[in-house]
């Protein structure tokens, strides 16, 4: 069964290409490669032994957009990770962003034929500070706090109003805590652009000895150790989580339409219990330092992992420490240390 992974090459999009192949589906994949670098099918191909077929082009193009479908007409599932993501970015340059994220969506969804499943990738941004921990997906949306984040509530409800309007068309929404780590054989990983925005990449950089240090945005939040709490889930179990997704929605067992998942591990974890993880894992001392609060943080978010586990049959399996490890790895294998 052939399957389209916008944004295929990135971090989570070619973790998941590596487990449709493995699960048997035929993935081809668009990537404008503005985040991404085509030498990552070489590393898929290395994990899978076969190829995907890759097209390169902007999914704004509404044009190639459509011809796309037309010659693709046997797809049966599209999961969609084309997207800006830096939460800092968009605030600079936010018509950027609800340009990229917002119009490729529309043009994907009208080129779309009905009869293909759709997997959204969201995020739980989209619940902002909830009142409420473990956060379960009926959890109050609140007023996005980027216009990344506003690009993520707008798209989804996007696709609501499209299952409304058209019954042939079903969808899930995944919504991400936070994704960490790399592909355990190390031969794929996020390769960030420039200066980090992410906890993970930025400490084994500062470990790789490419960063000086690694400033902890703030430790006077009201947490247990003052620093922020995050749900770490690692990537491979994110992208298992794509493929049973897909599935639900190939064999019509949803009950809702779209369906919509918290994808975390269910546990929170703090900077500085981050920072330990990774301490004991590279045997290792961090170079860290407490500097003001990053603006937009906030401070605790982890799921609350009861629906994905009844309804997919889904829960993450790593760990902090077994995901910190694949990151490291991963750093080494690129910085040949
Ligand atoms: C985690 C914690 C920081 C860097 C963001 C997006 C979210 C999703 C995942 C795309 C926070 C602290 C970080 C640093 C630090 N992205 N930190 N020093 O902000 O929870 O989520 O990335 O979908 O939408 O909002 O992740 O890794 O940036 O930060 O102290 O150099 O680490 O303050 O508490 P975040 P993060």
């Amino acid at each position: 069964m052939k399957v389209l992974v916008t944004g295929g090459l990135g971090y989570i999009g070619s973790h998941t290409v590596v487990e449709l192949q493995q699960a048997g589906f035929e993935v081809v994949v668009i990537d404008n490669c503005s985040n991404a670098s085509e030498k990552v099918l070489k590393g898929i191909t290395a994990i899978t032994g076969s190829t995907p077929a890759f097209e390169k082009f902007d999914l704004k193009n509404k044009k190639k957009v459509f011809d796309f479908f037309n010659r693709h007409q046997d797809i049966r599932g599209v999961i969609h990770f084309a997207a800006s993501k830096s939460v800092n970015e968009s605030i600079e340059q936010p018509l950027l962003y609800y340009e990229n994220n917002i119009a490729s969506l529309i043009y994907l969804l009208q080129a779309i034929e009905s009869n293909i499943a759709f997997v959204f990738s969201s995020s739980c941004t989209v619940y902002g500070q909830a009142s409420q921990l473990p956060i379960s997906e009926d959890a109050p949306i609140q007023l996005a706090q980027s216009p990344y984040g506003n690009t993520k509530q707008i798209g989804e409800e996007i696709i609501i109003d499209q299952c409304k309007a058209n019954k042939n068309f079903s969808a899930v929404l995944l919504r991400y805590f936070n994704p960490i780590g790399a592909h355990p054989s190390a031969m794929i990983g996020e390769l960030p652009l420039g200066i980090p925005q992410n906890l993970v990449p930025f400490i084994t950089q500062t470990a790789a000895g490419i960063r000086p240090e690694l400033l902890v945005f703030g430790n006077d939040y009201p947490t247990h150790d003052g620093t922020c709490i995050r749900d770490y889930i690692h990537v491979t179990d994110l992208a298992k989580a794509h493929l049973v997704a897909l599935e639900h929605v190939l064999n019509k067992t949803q009950k809702n339409n779209p369906e919509i998942f918290n994808l975390g591990t269910g546990k929170g974890s703090s900077v500085l219990e981050a920072i330990s993880s990774f301490e004991k894992i590279a045997e290792t001392k961090l170079a860290y330092r407490f500097v003001n609060r990053r603006e937009g943080d906030i401070a605790a978010a982890y799921a609350d992992t009861e629906k994905a586990n009844k309804i997919l049959g889904w829960k993450a399996q790593s760990s902090l420490d077994q995901a910190m490890l694949t990151a490291w790895n991963w750093e080494k294998k690129i910085r040949n240390i």
